[in-house]
């Protein structure tokens, strides 16, 4: 049996690359049928991670939006939505973000060591706190995960956290919304940063899907031999 879960990248761009604006505005670049689409995602995995930056910016909440899956999760001995974890060398997190306040699941704060004293003061009655070394590990994260039941991880940006998963070949399936616009602002975020990818001009990644979802496409994306399986 693998030491880490089955891992799962998520996001969306728009026709330029980026996913977000330059602005602190949220940049909506789904549309609903997609948003169901990625609801359906979130159901099937134990676990949801972005990094902190999007949980200071977005505010999201990262439940289960259906009522009909949080029923079938919490059928089969689930929560209602999957575990929310996020990443964190600062420790600068508000305890009232929806991330911390919403849904029934446990939340997980992966703290580099030099924050995790005010990381405990800070969002110690709302997460567990886990020292994740200095600098993060996120092989050593992906195991702990791994460790607390966690077999499936969807991870959901932004641009920082999805490069390094990436450059660290922890990735077994991509998917990539790509909207219908331009941003055009070279000061929002591109999907990806400067980094050392295994998929280059000599090495192509597997397309395994292209689905039209009313005016987005889907592109999906076999990172490893470990596509489709756990
Ligand atoms: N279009 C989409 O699908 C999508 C999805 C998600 C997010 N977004 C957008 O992406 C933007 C945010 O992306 P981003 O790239 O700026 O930030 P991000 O990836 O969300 O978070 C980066 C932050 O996470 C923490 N972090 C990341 N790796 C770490 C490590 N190895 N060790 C310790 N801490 C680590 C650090 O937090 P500290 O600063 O706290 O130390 C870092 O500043 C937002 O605007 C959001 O709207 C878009």
């Amino acid at each position: 049996m693998s030491e880490r879960p089955y891992i799962l990248l998520s996001c969306a761009v728009s026709l330029d690359g980026y996913l977000n604006a330059a602005s602190e505005r949220r940049l909506l670049l789904s549309n609903d049928a997609d948003f169901d689409r990625v609801d359906e995602v979130r159901a099937s995995c134990d676990a949801i991670l972005v990094g902190a930056t999007t949980v200071r910016r977005d505010n999201p909440r990262l439940l289960v939006r259906s009522e009909a899956r949080r029923g079938q999760r919490l059928a089969r001995g689930l929560t209602a939505s999957p575990v929310k974890v996020t990443i964190t060398r600062r420790a600068e997190l508000d305890a009232s973000a929806a991330f911390f306040t919403t849904g029934d699941a446990e939340r997980i704060v992966y703290c580099e060591s030099t924050a995790v004293g005010p990381a405990v003061e800070r969002l110690g009655a709302a997460a567990t706190i886990v020292d994740a070394g200095a600098p993060v590990d996120l092989h050593g994260l992906t195991k702990d995960l791994h460790a607390r039941g966690v077999s499936r991880l969807m991870v959901e940006g932004g641009a920082n956290v999805l490069t390094q998963f990436l450059e660290a070949g922890l990735a077994d399936e991509l998917h990539l919304v790509v909207a219908p616009f331009f941003v055009g602002d070279s000061r929002a975020r591109r999907f990806v940063g400067d980094g050392q990818f295994a998929w280059d001009v000599d090495h192509r990644a597997s397309l395994a899907e292209v689905r039209k979802i009313g005016d987005v496409a889907l592109l999906r994306y076999a990172l490893a031999a470990r596509f489709g399986g756990e």
